[in-house]
């Protein structure tokens, strides 16, 4: 780990096992953050080996190939969206594979590094795109002014669950005539005022969800999830594994639902006498139930409190 990218990887030998990590075997990293997961795939594949990393994130790339020419040489970068794997794969030339690892959300660089704007205690334009390159990609700021506050309550509420989106929301409209909002710390004391005098559930931030509901809506996670699975299905090898780690329930019921679609064996519908959809299972669950954190694991990094482990097989 690279100490300007320095993420504690959740879940390590979990993920390895999950993958079923050996000698000679080709892997995918998805979300390669600091190398943290993939300079161990790197090093337990020994020279016969490759692993393929990619990132949305140009930060996350420097950072990694650092971290990774420490360890062995047969690895490629690629600075890319996963939802493409697809295309990436045609490109790449990138042979079946014998496992694929998502381990999902932000690292604690991208949060820690204030000019990023994924922290609402550090004053900064809020910006939130995982990469800051792609210009397409609108930004929390460009969301936060020109959505309506249906969109917003849609948004707080779906993405980040939280009980007081309709309020928040409103308060946002209305401010937001008076001034742009700019600033990471302009919407967290937009969101603390709009909130005056509420009660706080747990002891999170008042901003915590609200963030976590932009962050998602503008690097568009949850679709992403949903896309990647059926591609990443059509790159294992049989036998290959797809170890999916994620941090919040919502994100964590879309892996769980849509591995189960891709295990179905038939999607006709569900009065239809006689199947004719030709679907047949690619793969099978391996984990019935998502392996979560050791206690020990989450009393020496907090983030793994909340990181639940899916893992997928290839048939
Ligand atoms: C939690 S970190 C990964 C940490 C890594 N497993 C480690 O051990 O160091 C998640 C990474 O996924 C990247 N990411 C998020 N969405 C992505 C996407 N759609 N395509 C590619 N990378 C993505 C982020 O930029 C971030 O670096």
């Amino acid at each position: 780990m690279s100490s300007e990218f320095a993420h504690k990887s959740v879940m390590f030998e979990e993920t390895l096992e999950g993958l079923s990590c050996k000698k000679g075997g080709i892997y995918l990293d998805c979300t390669t953050g600091g190398a943290g997961h993939s300079s161990e795939i790197l090093r337990r594949v020994g020279e016969e080996g490759f692993i393929y990393c990619l990132d949305r994130d140009i930060e996350a790339i420097n950072a990694a190939r650092k971290v990774l020419d420490k360890v062995g040489n047969n690895y490629q970068l690629i600075q890319a969206n996963y939802v493409n794997l697809d295309r990436i794969v045609e490109e790449y030339e990138i042979p079946e594979l014998d496992g694929i690892l998502l381990d999902l959300g932000v690292s604690s660089p991208q949060l820690d590094k204030a000019e990023r704007g994924f922290s609402f205690s550090k004053e900064a334009p809020l910006d939130m795109r995982f990469s800051q390159d792609e210009n397409e990609t609108a930004t929390a700021a460009d969301l936060v002014n020109s959505f309506s506050k249906d969109e917003l309550v849609k948004i707080f509420s779906e993405y980040g669950e939280e009980p007081y989106s309709k309020t928040i929301a409103e308060f946002i409209v209305q401010e937001r005539k008076k001034k742009y909002i700019s600033t990471t710390t302009q919407l967290s004391s937009l969101i603390v005022k709009s909130l005056d005098g509420k009660k706080f559930k747990g002891h999170i931030h008042p901003a915590t969800r609200v963030f976590q509901a932009l962050r998602i809506a503008v690097n568009d996670e949850l679709k992403g999830v949903e896309k990647i699975i059926p591609k990443a299905i059509k790159s294992l090898k049989k036998g290959g594994k797809l170890v999916i780690i994620s941090f919040h329930s919502l994100e964590d019921r879309i892996v769980k639902n849509t591995m189960r679609e891709a295990v179905k064996e038939c999607i006709c519908p569900p009065r239809q006498p006689i199947c004719n959809c030709d679907k047949t299972s690619e793969a099978k669950i391996v984990t019935k139930k998502p392996i979560i954190a050791t206690e020990t694991e989450i009393r020496e990094n907090p983030r793994a409190r909340s990181a639940k482990l899916r893992i997928l097989e290839k048939i």
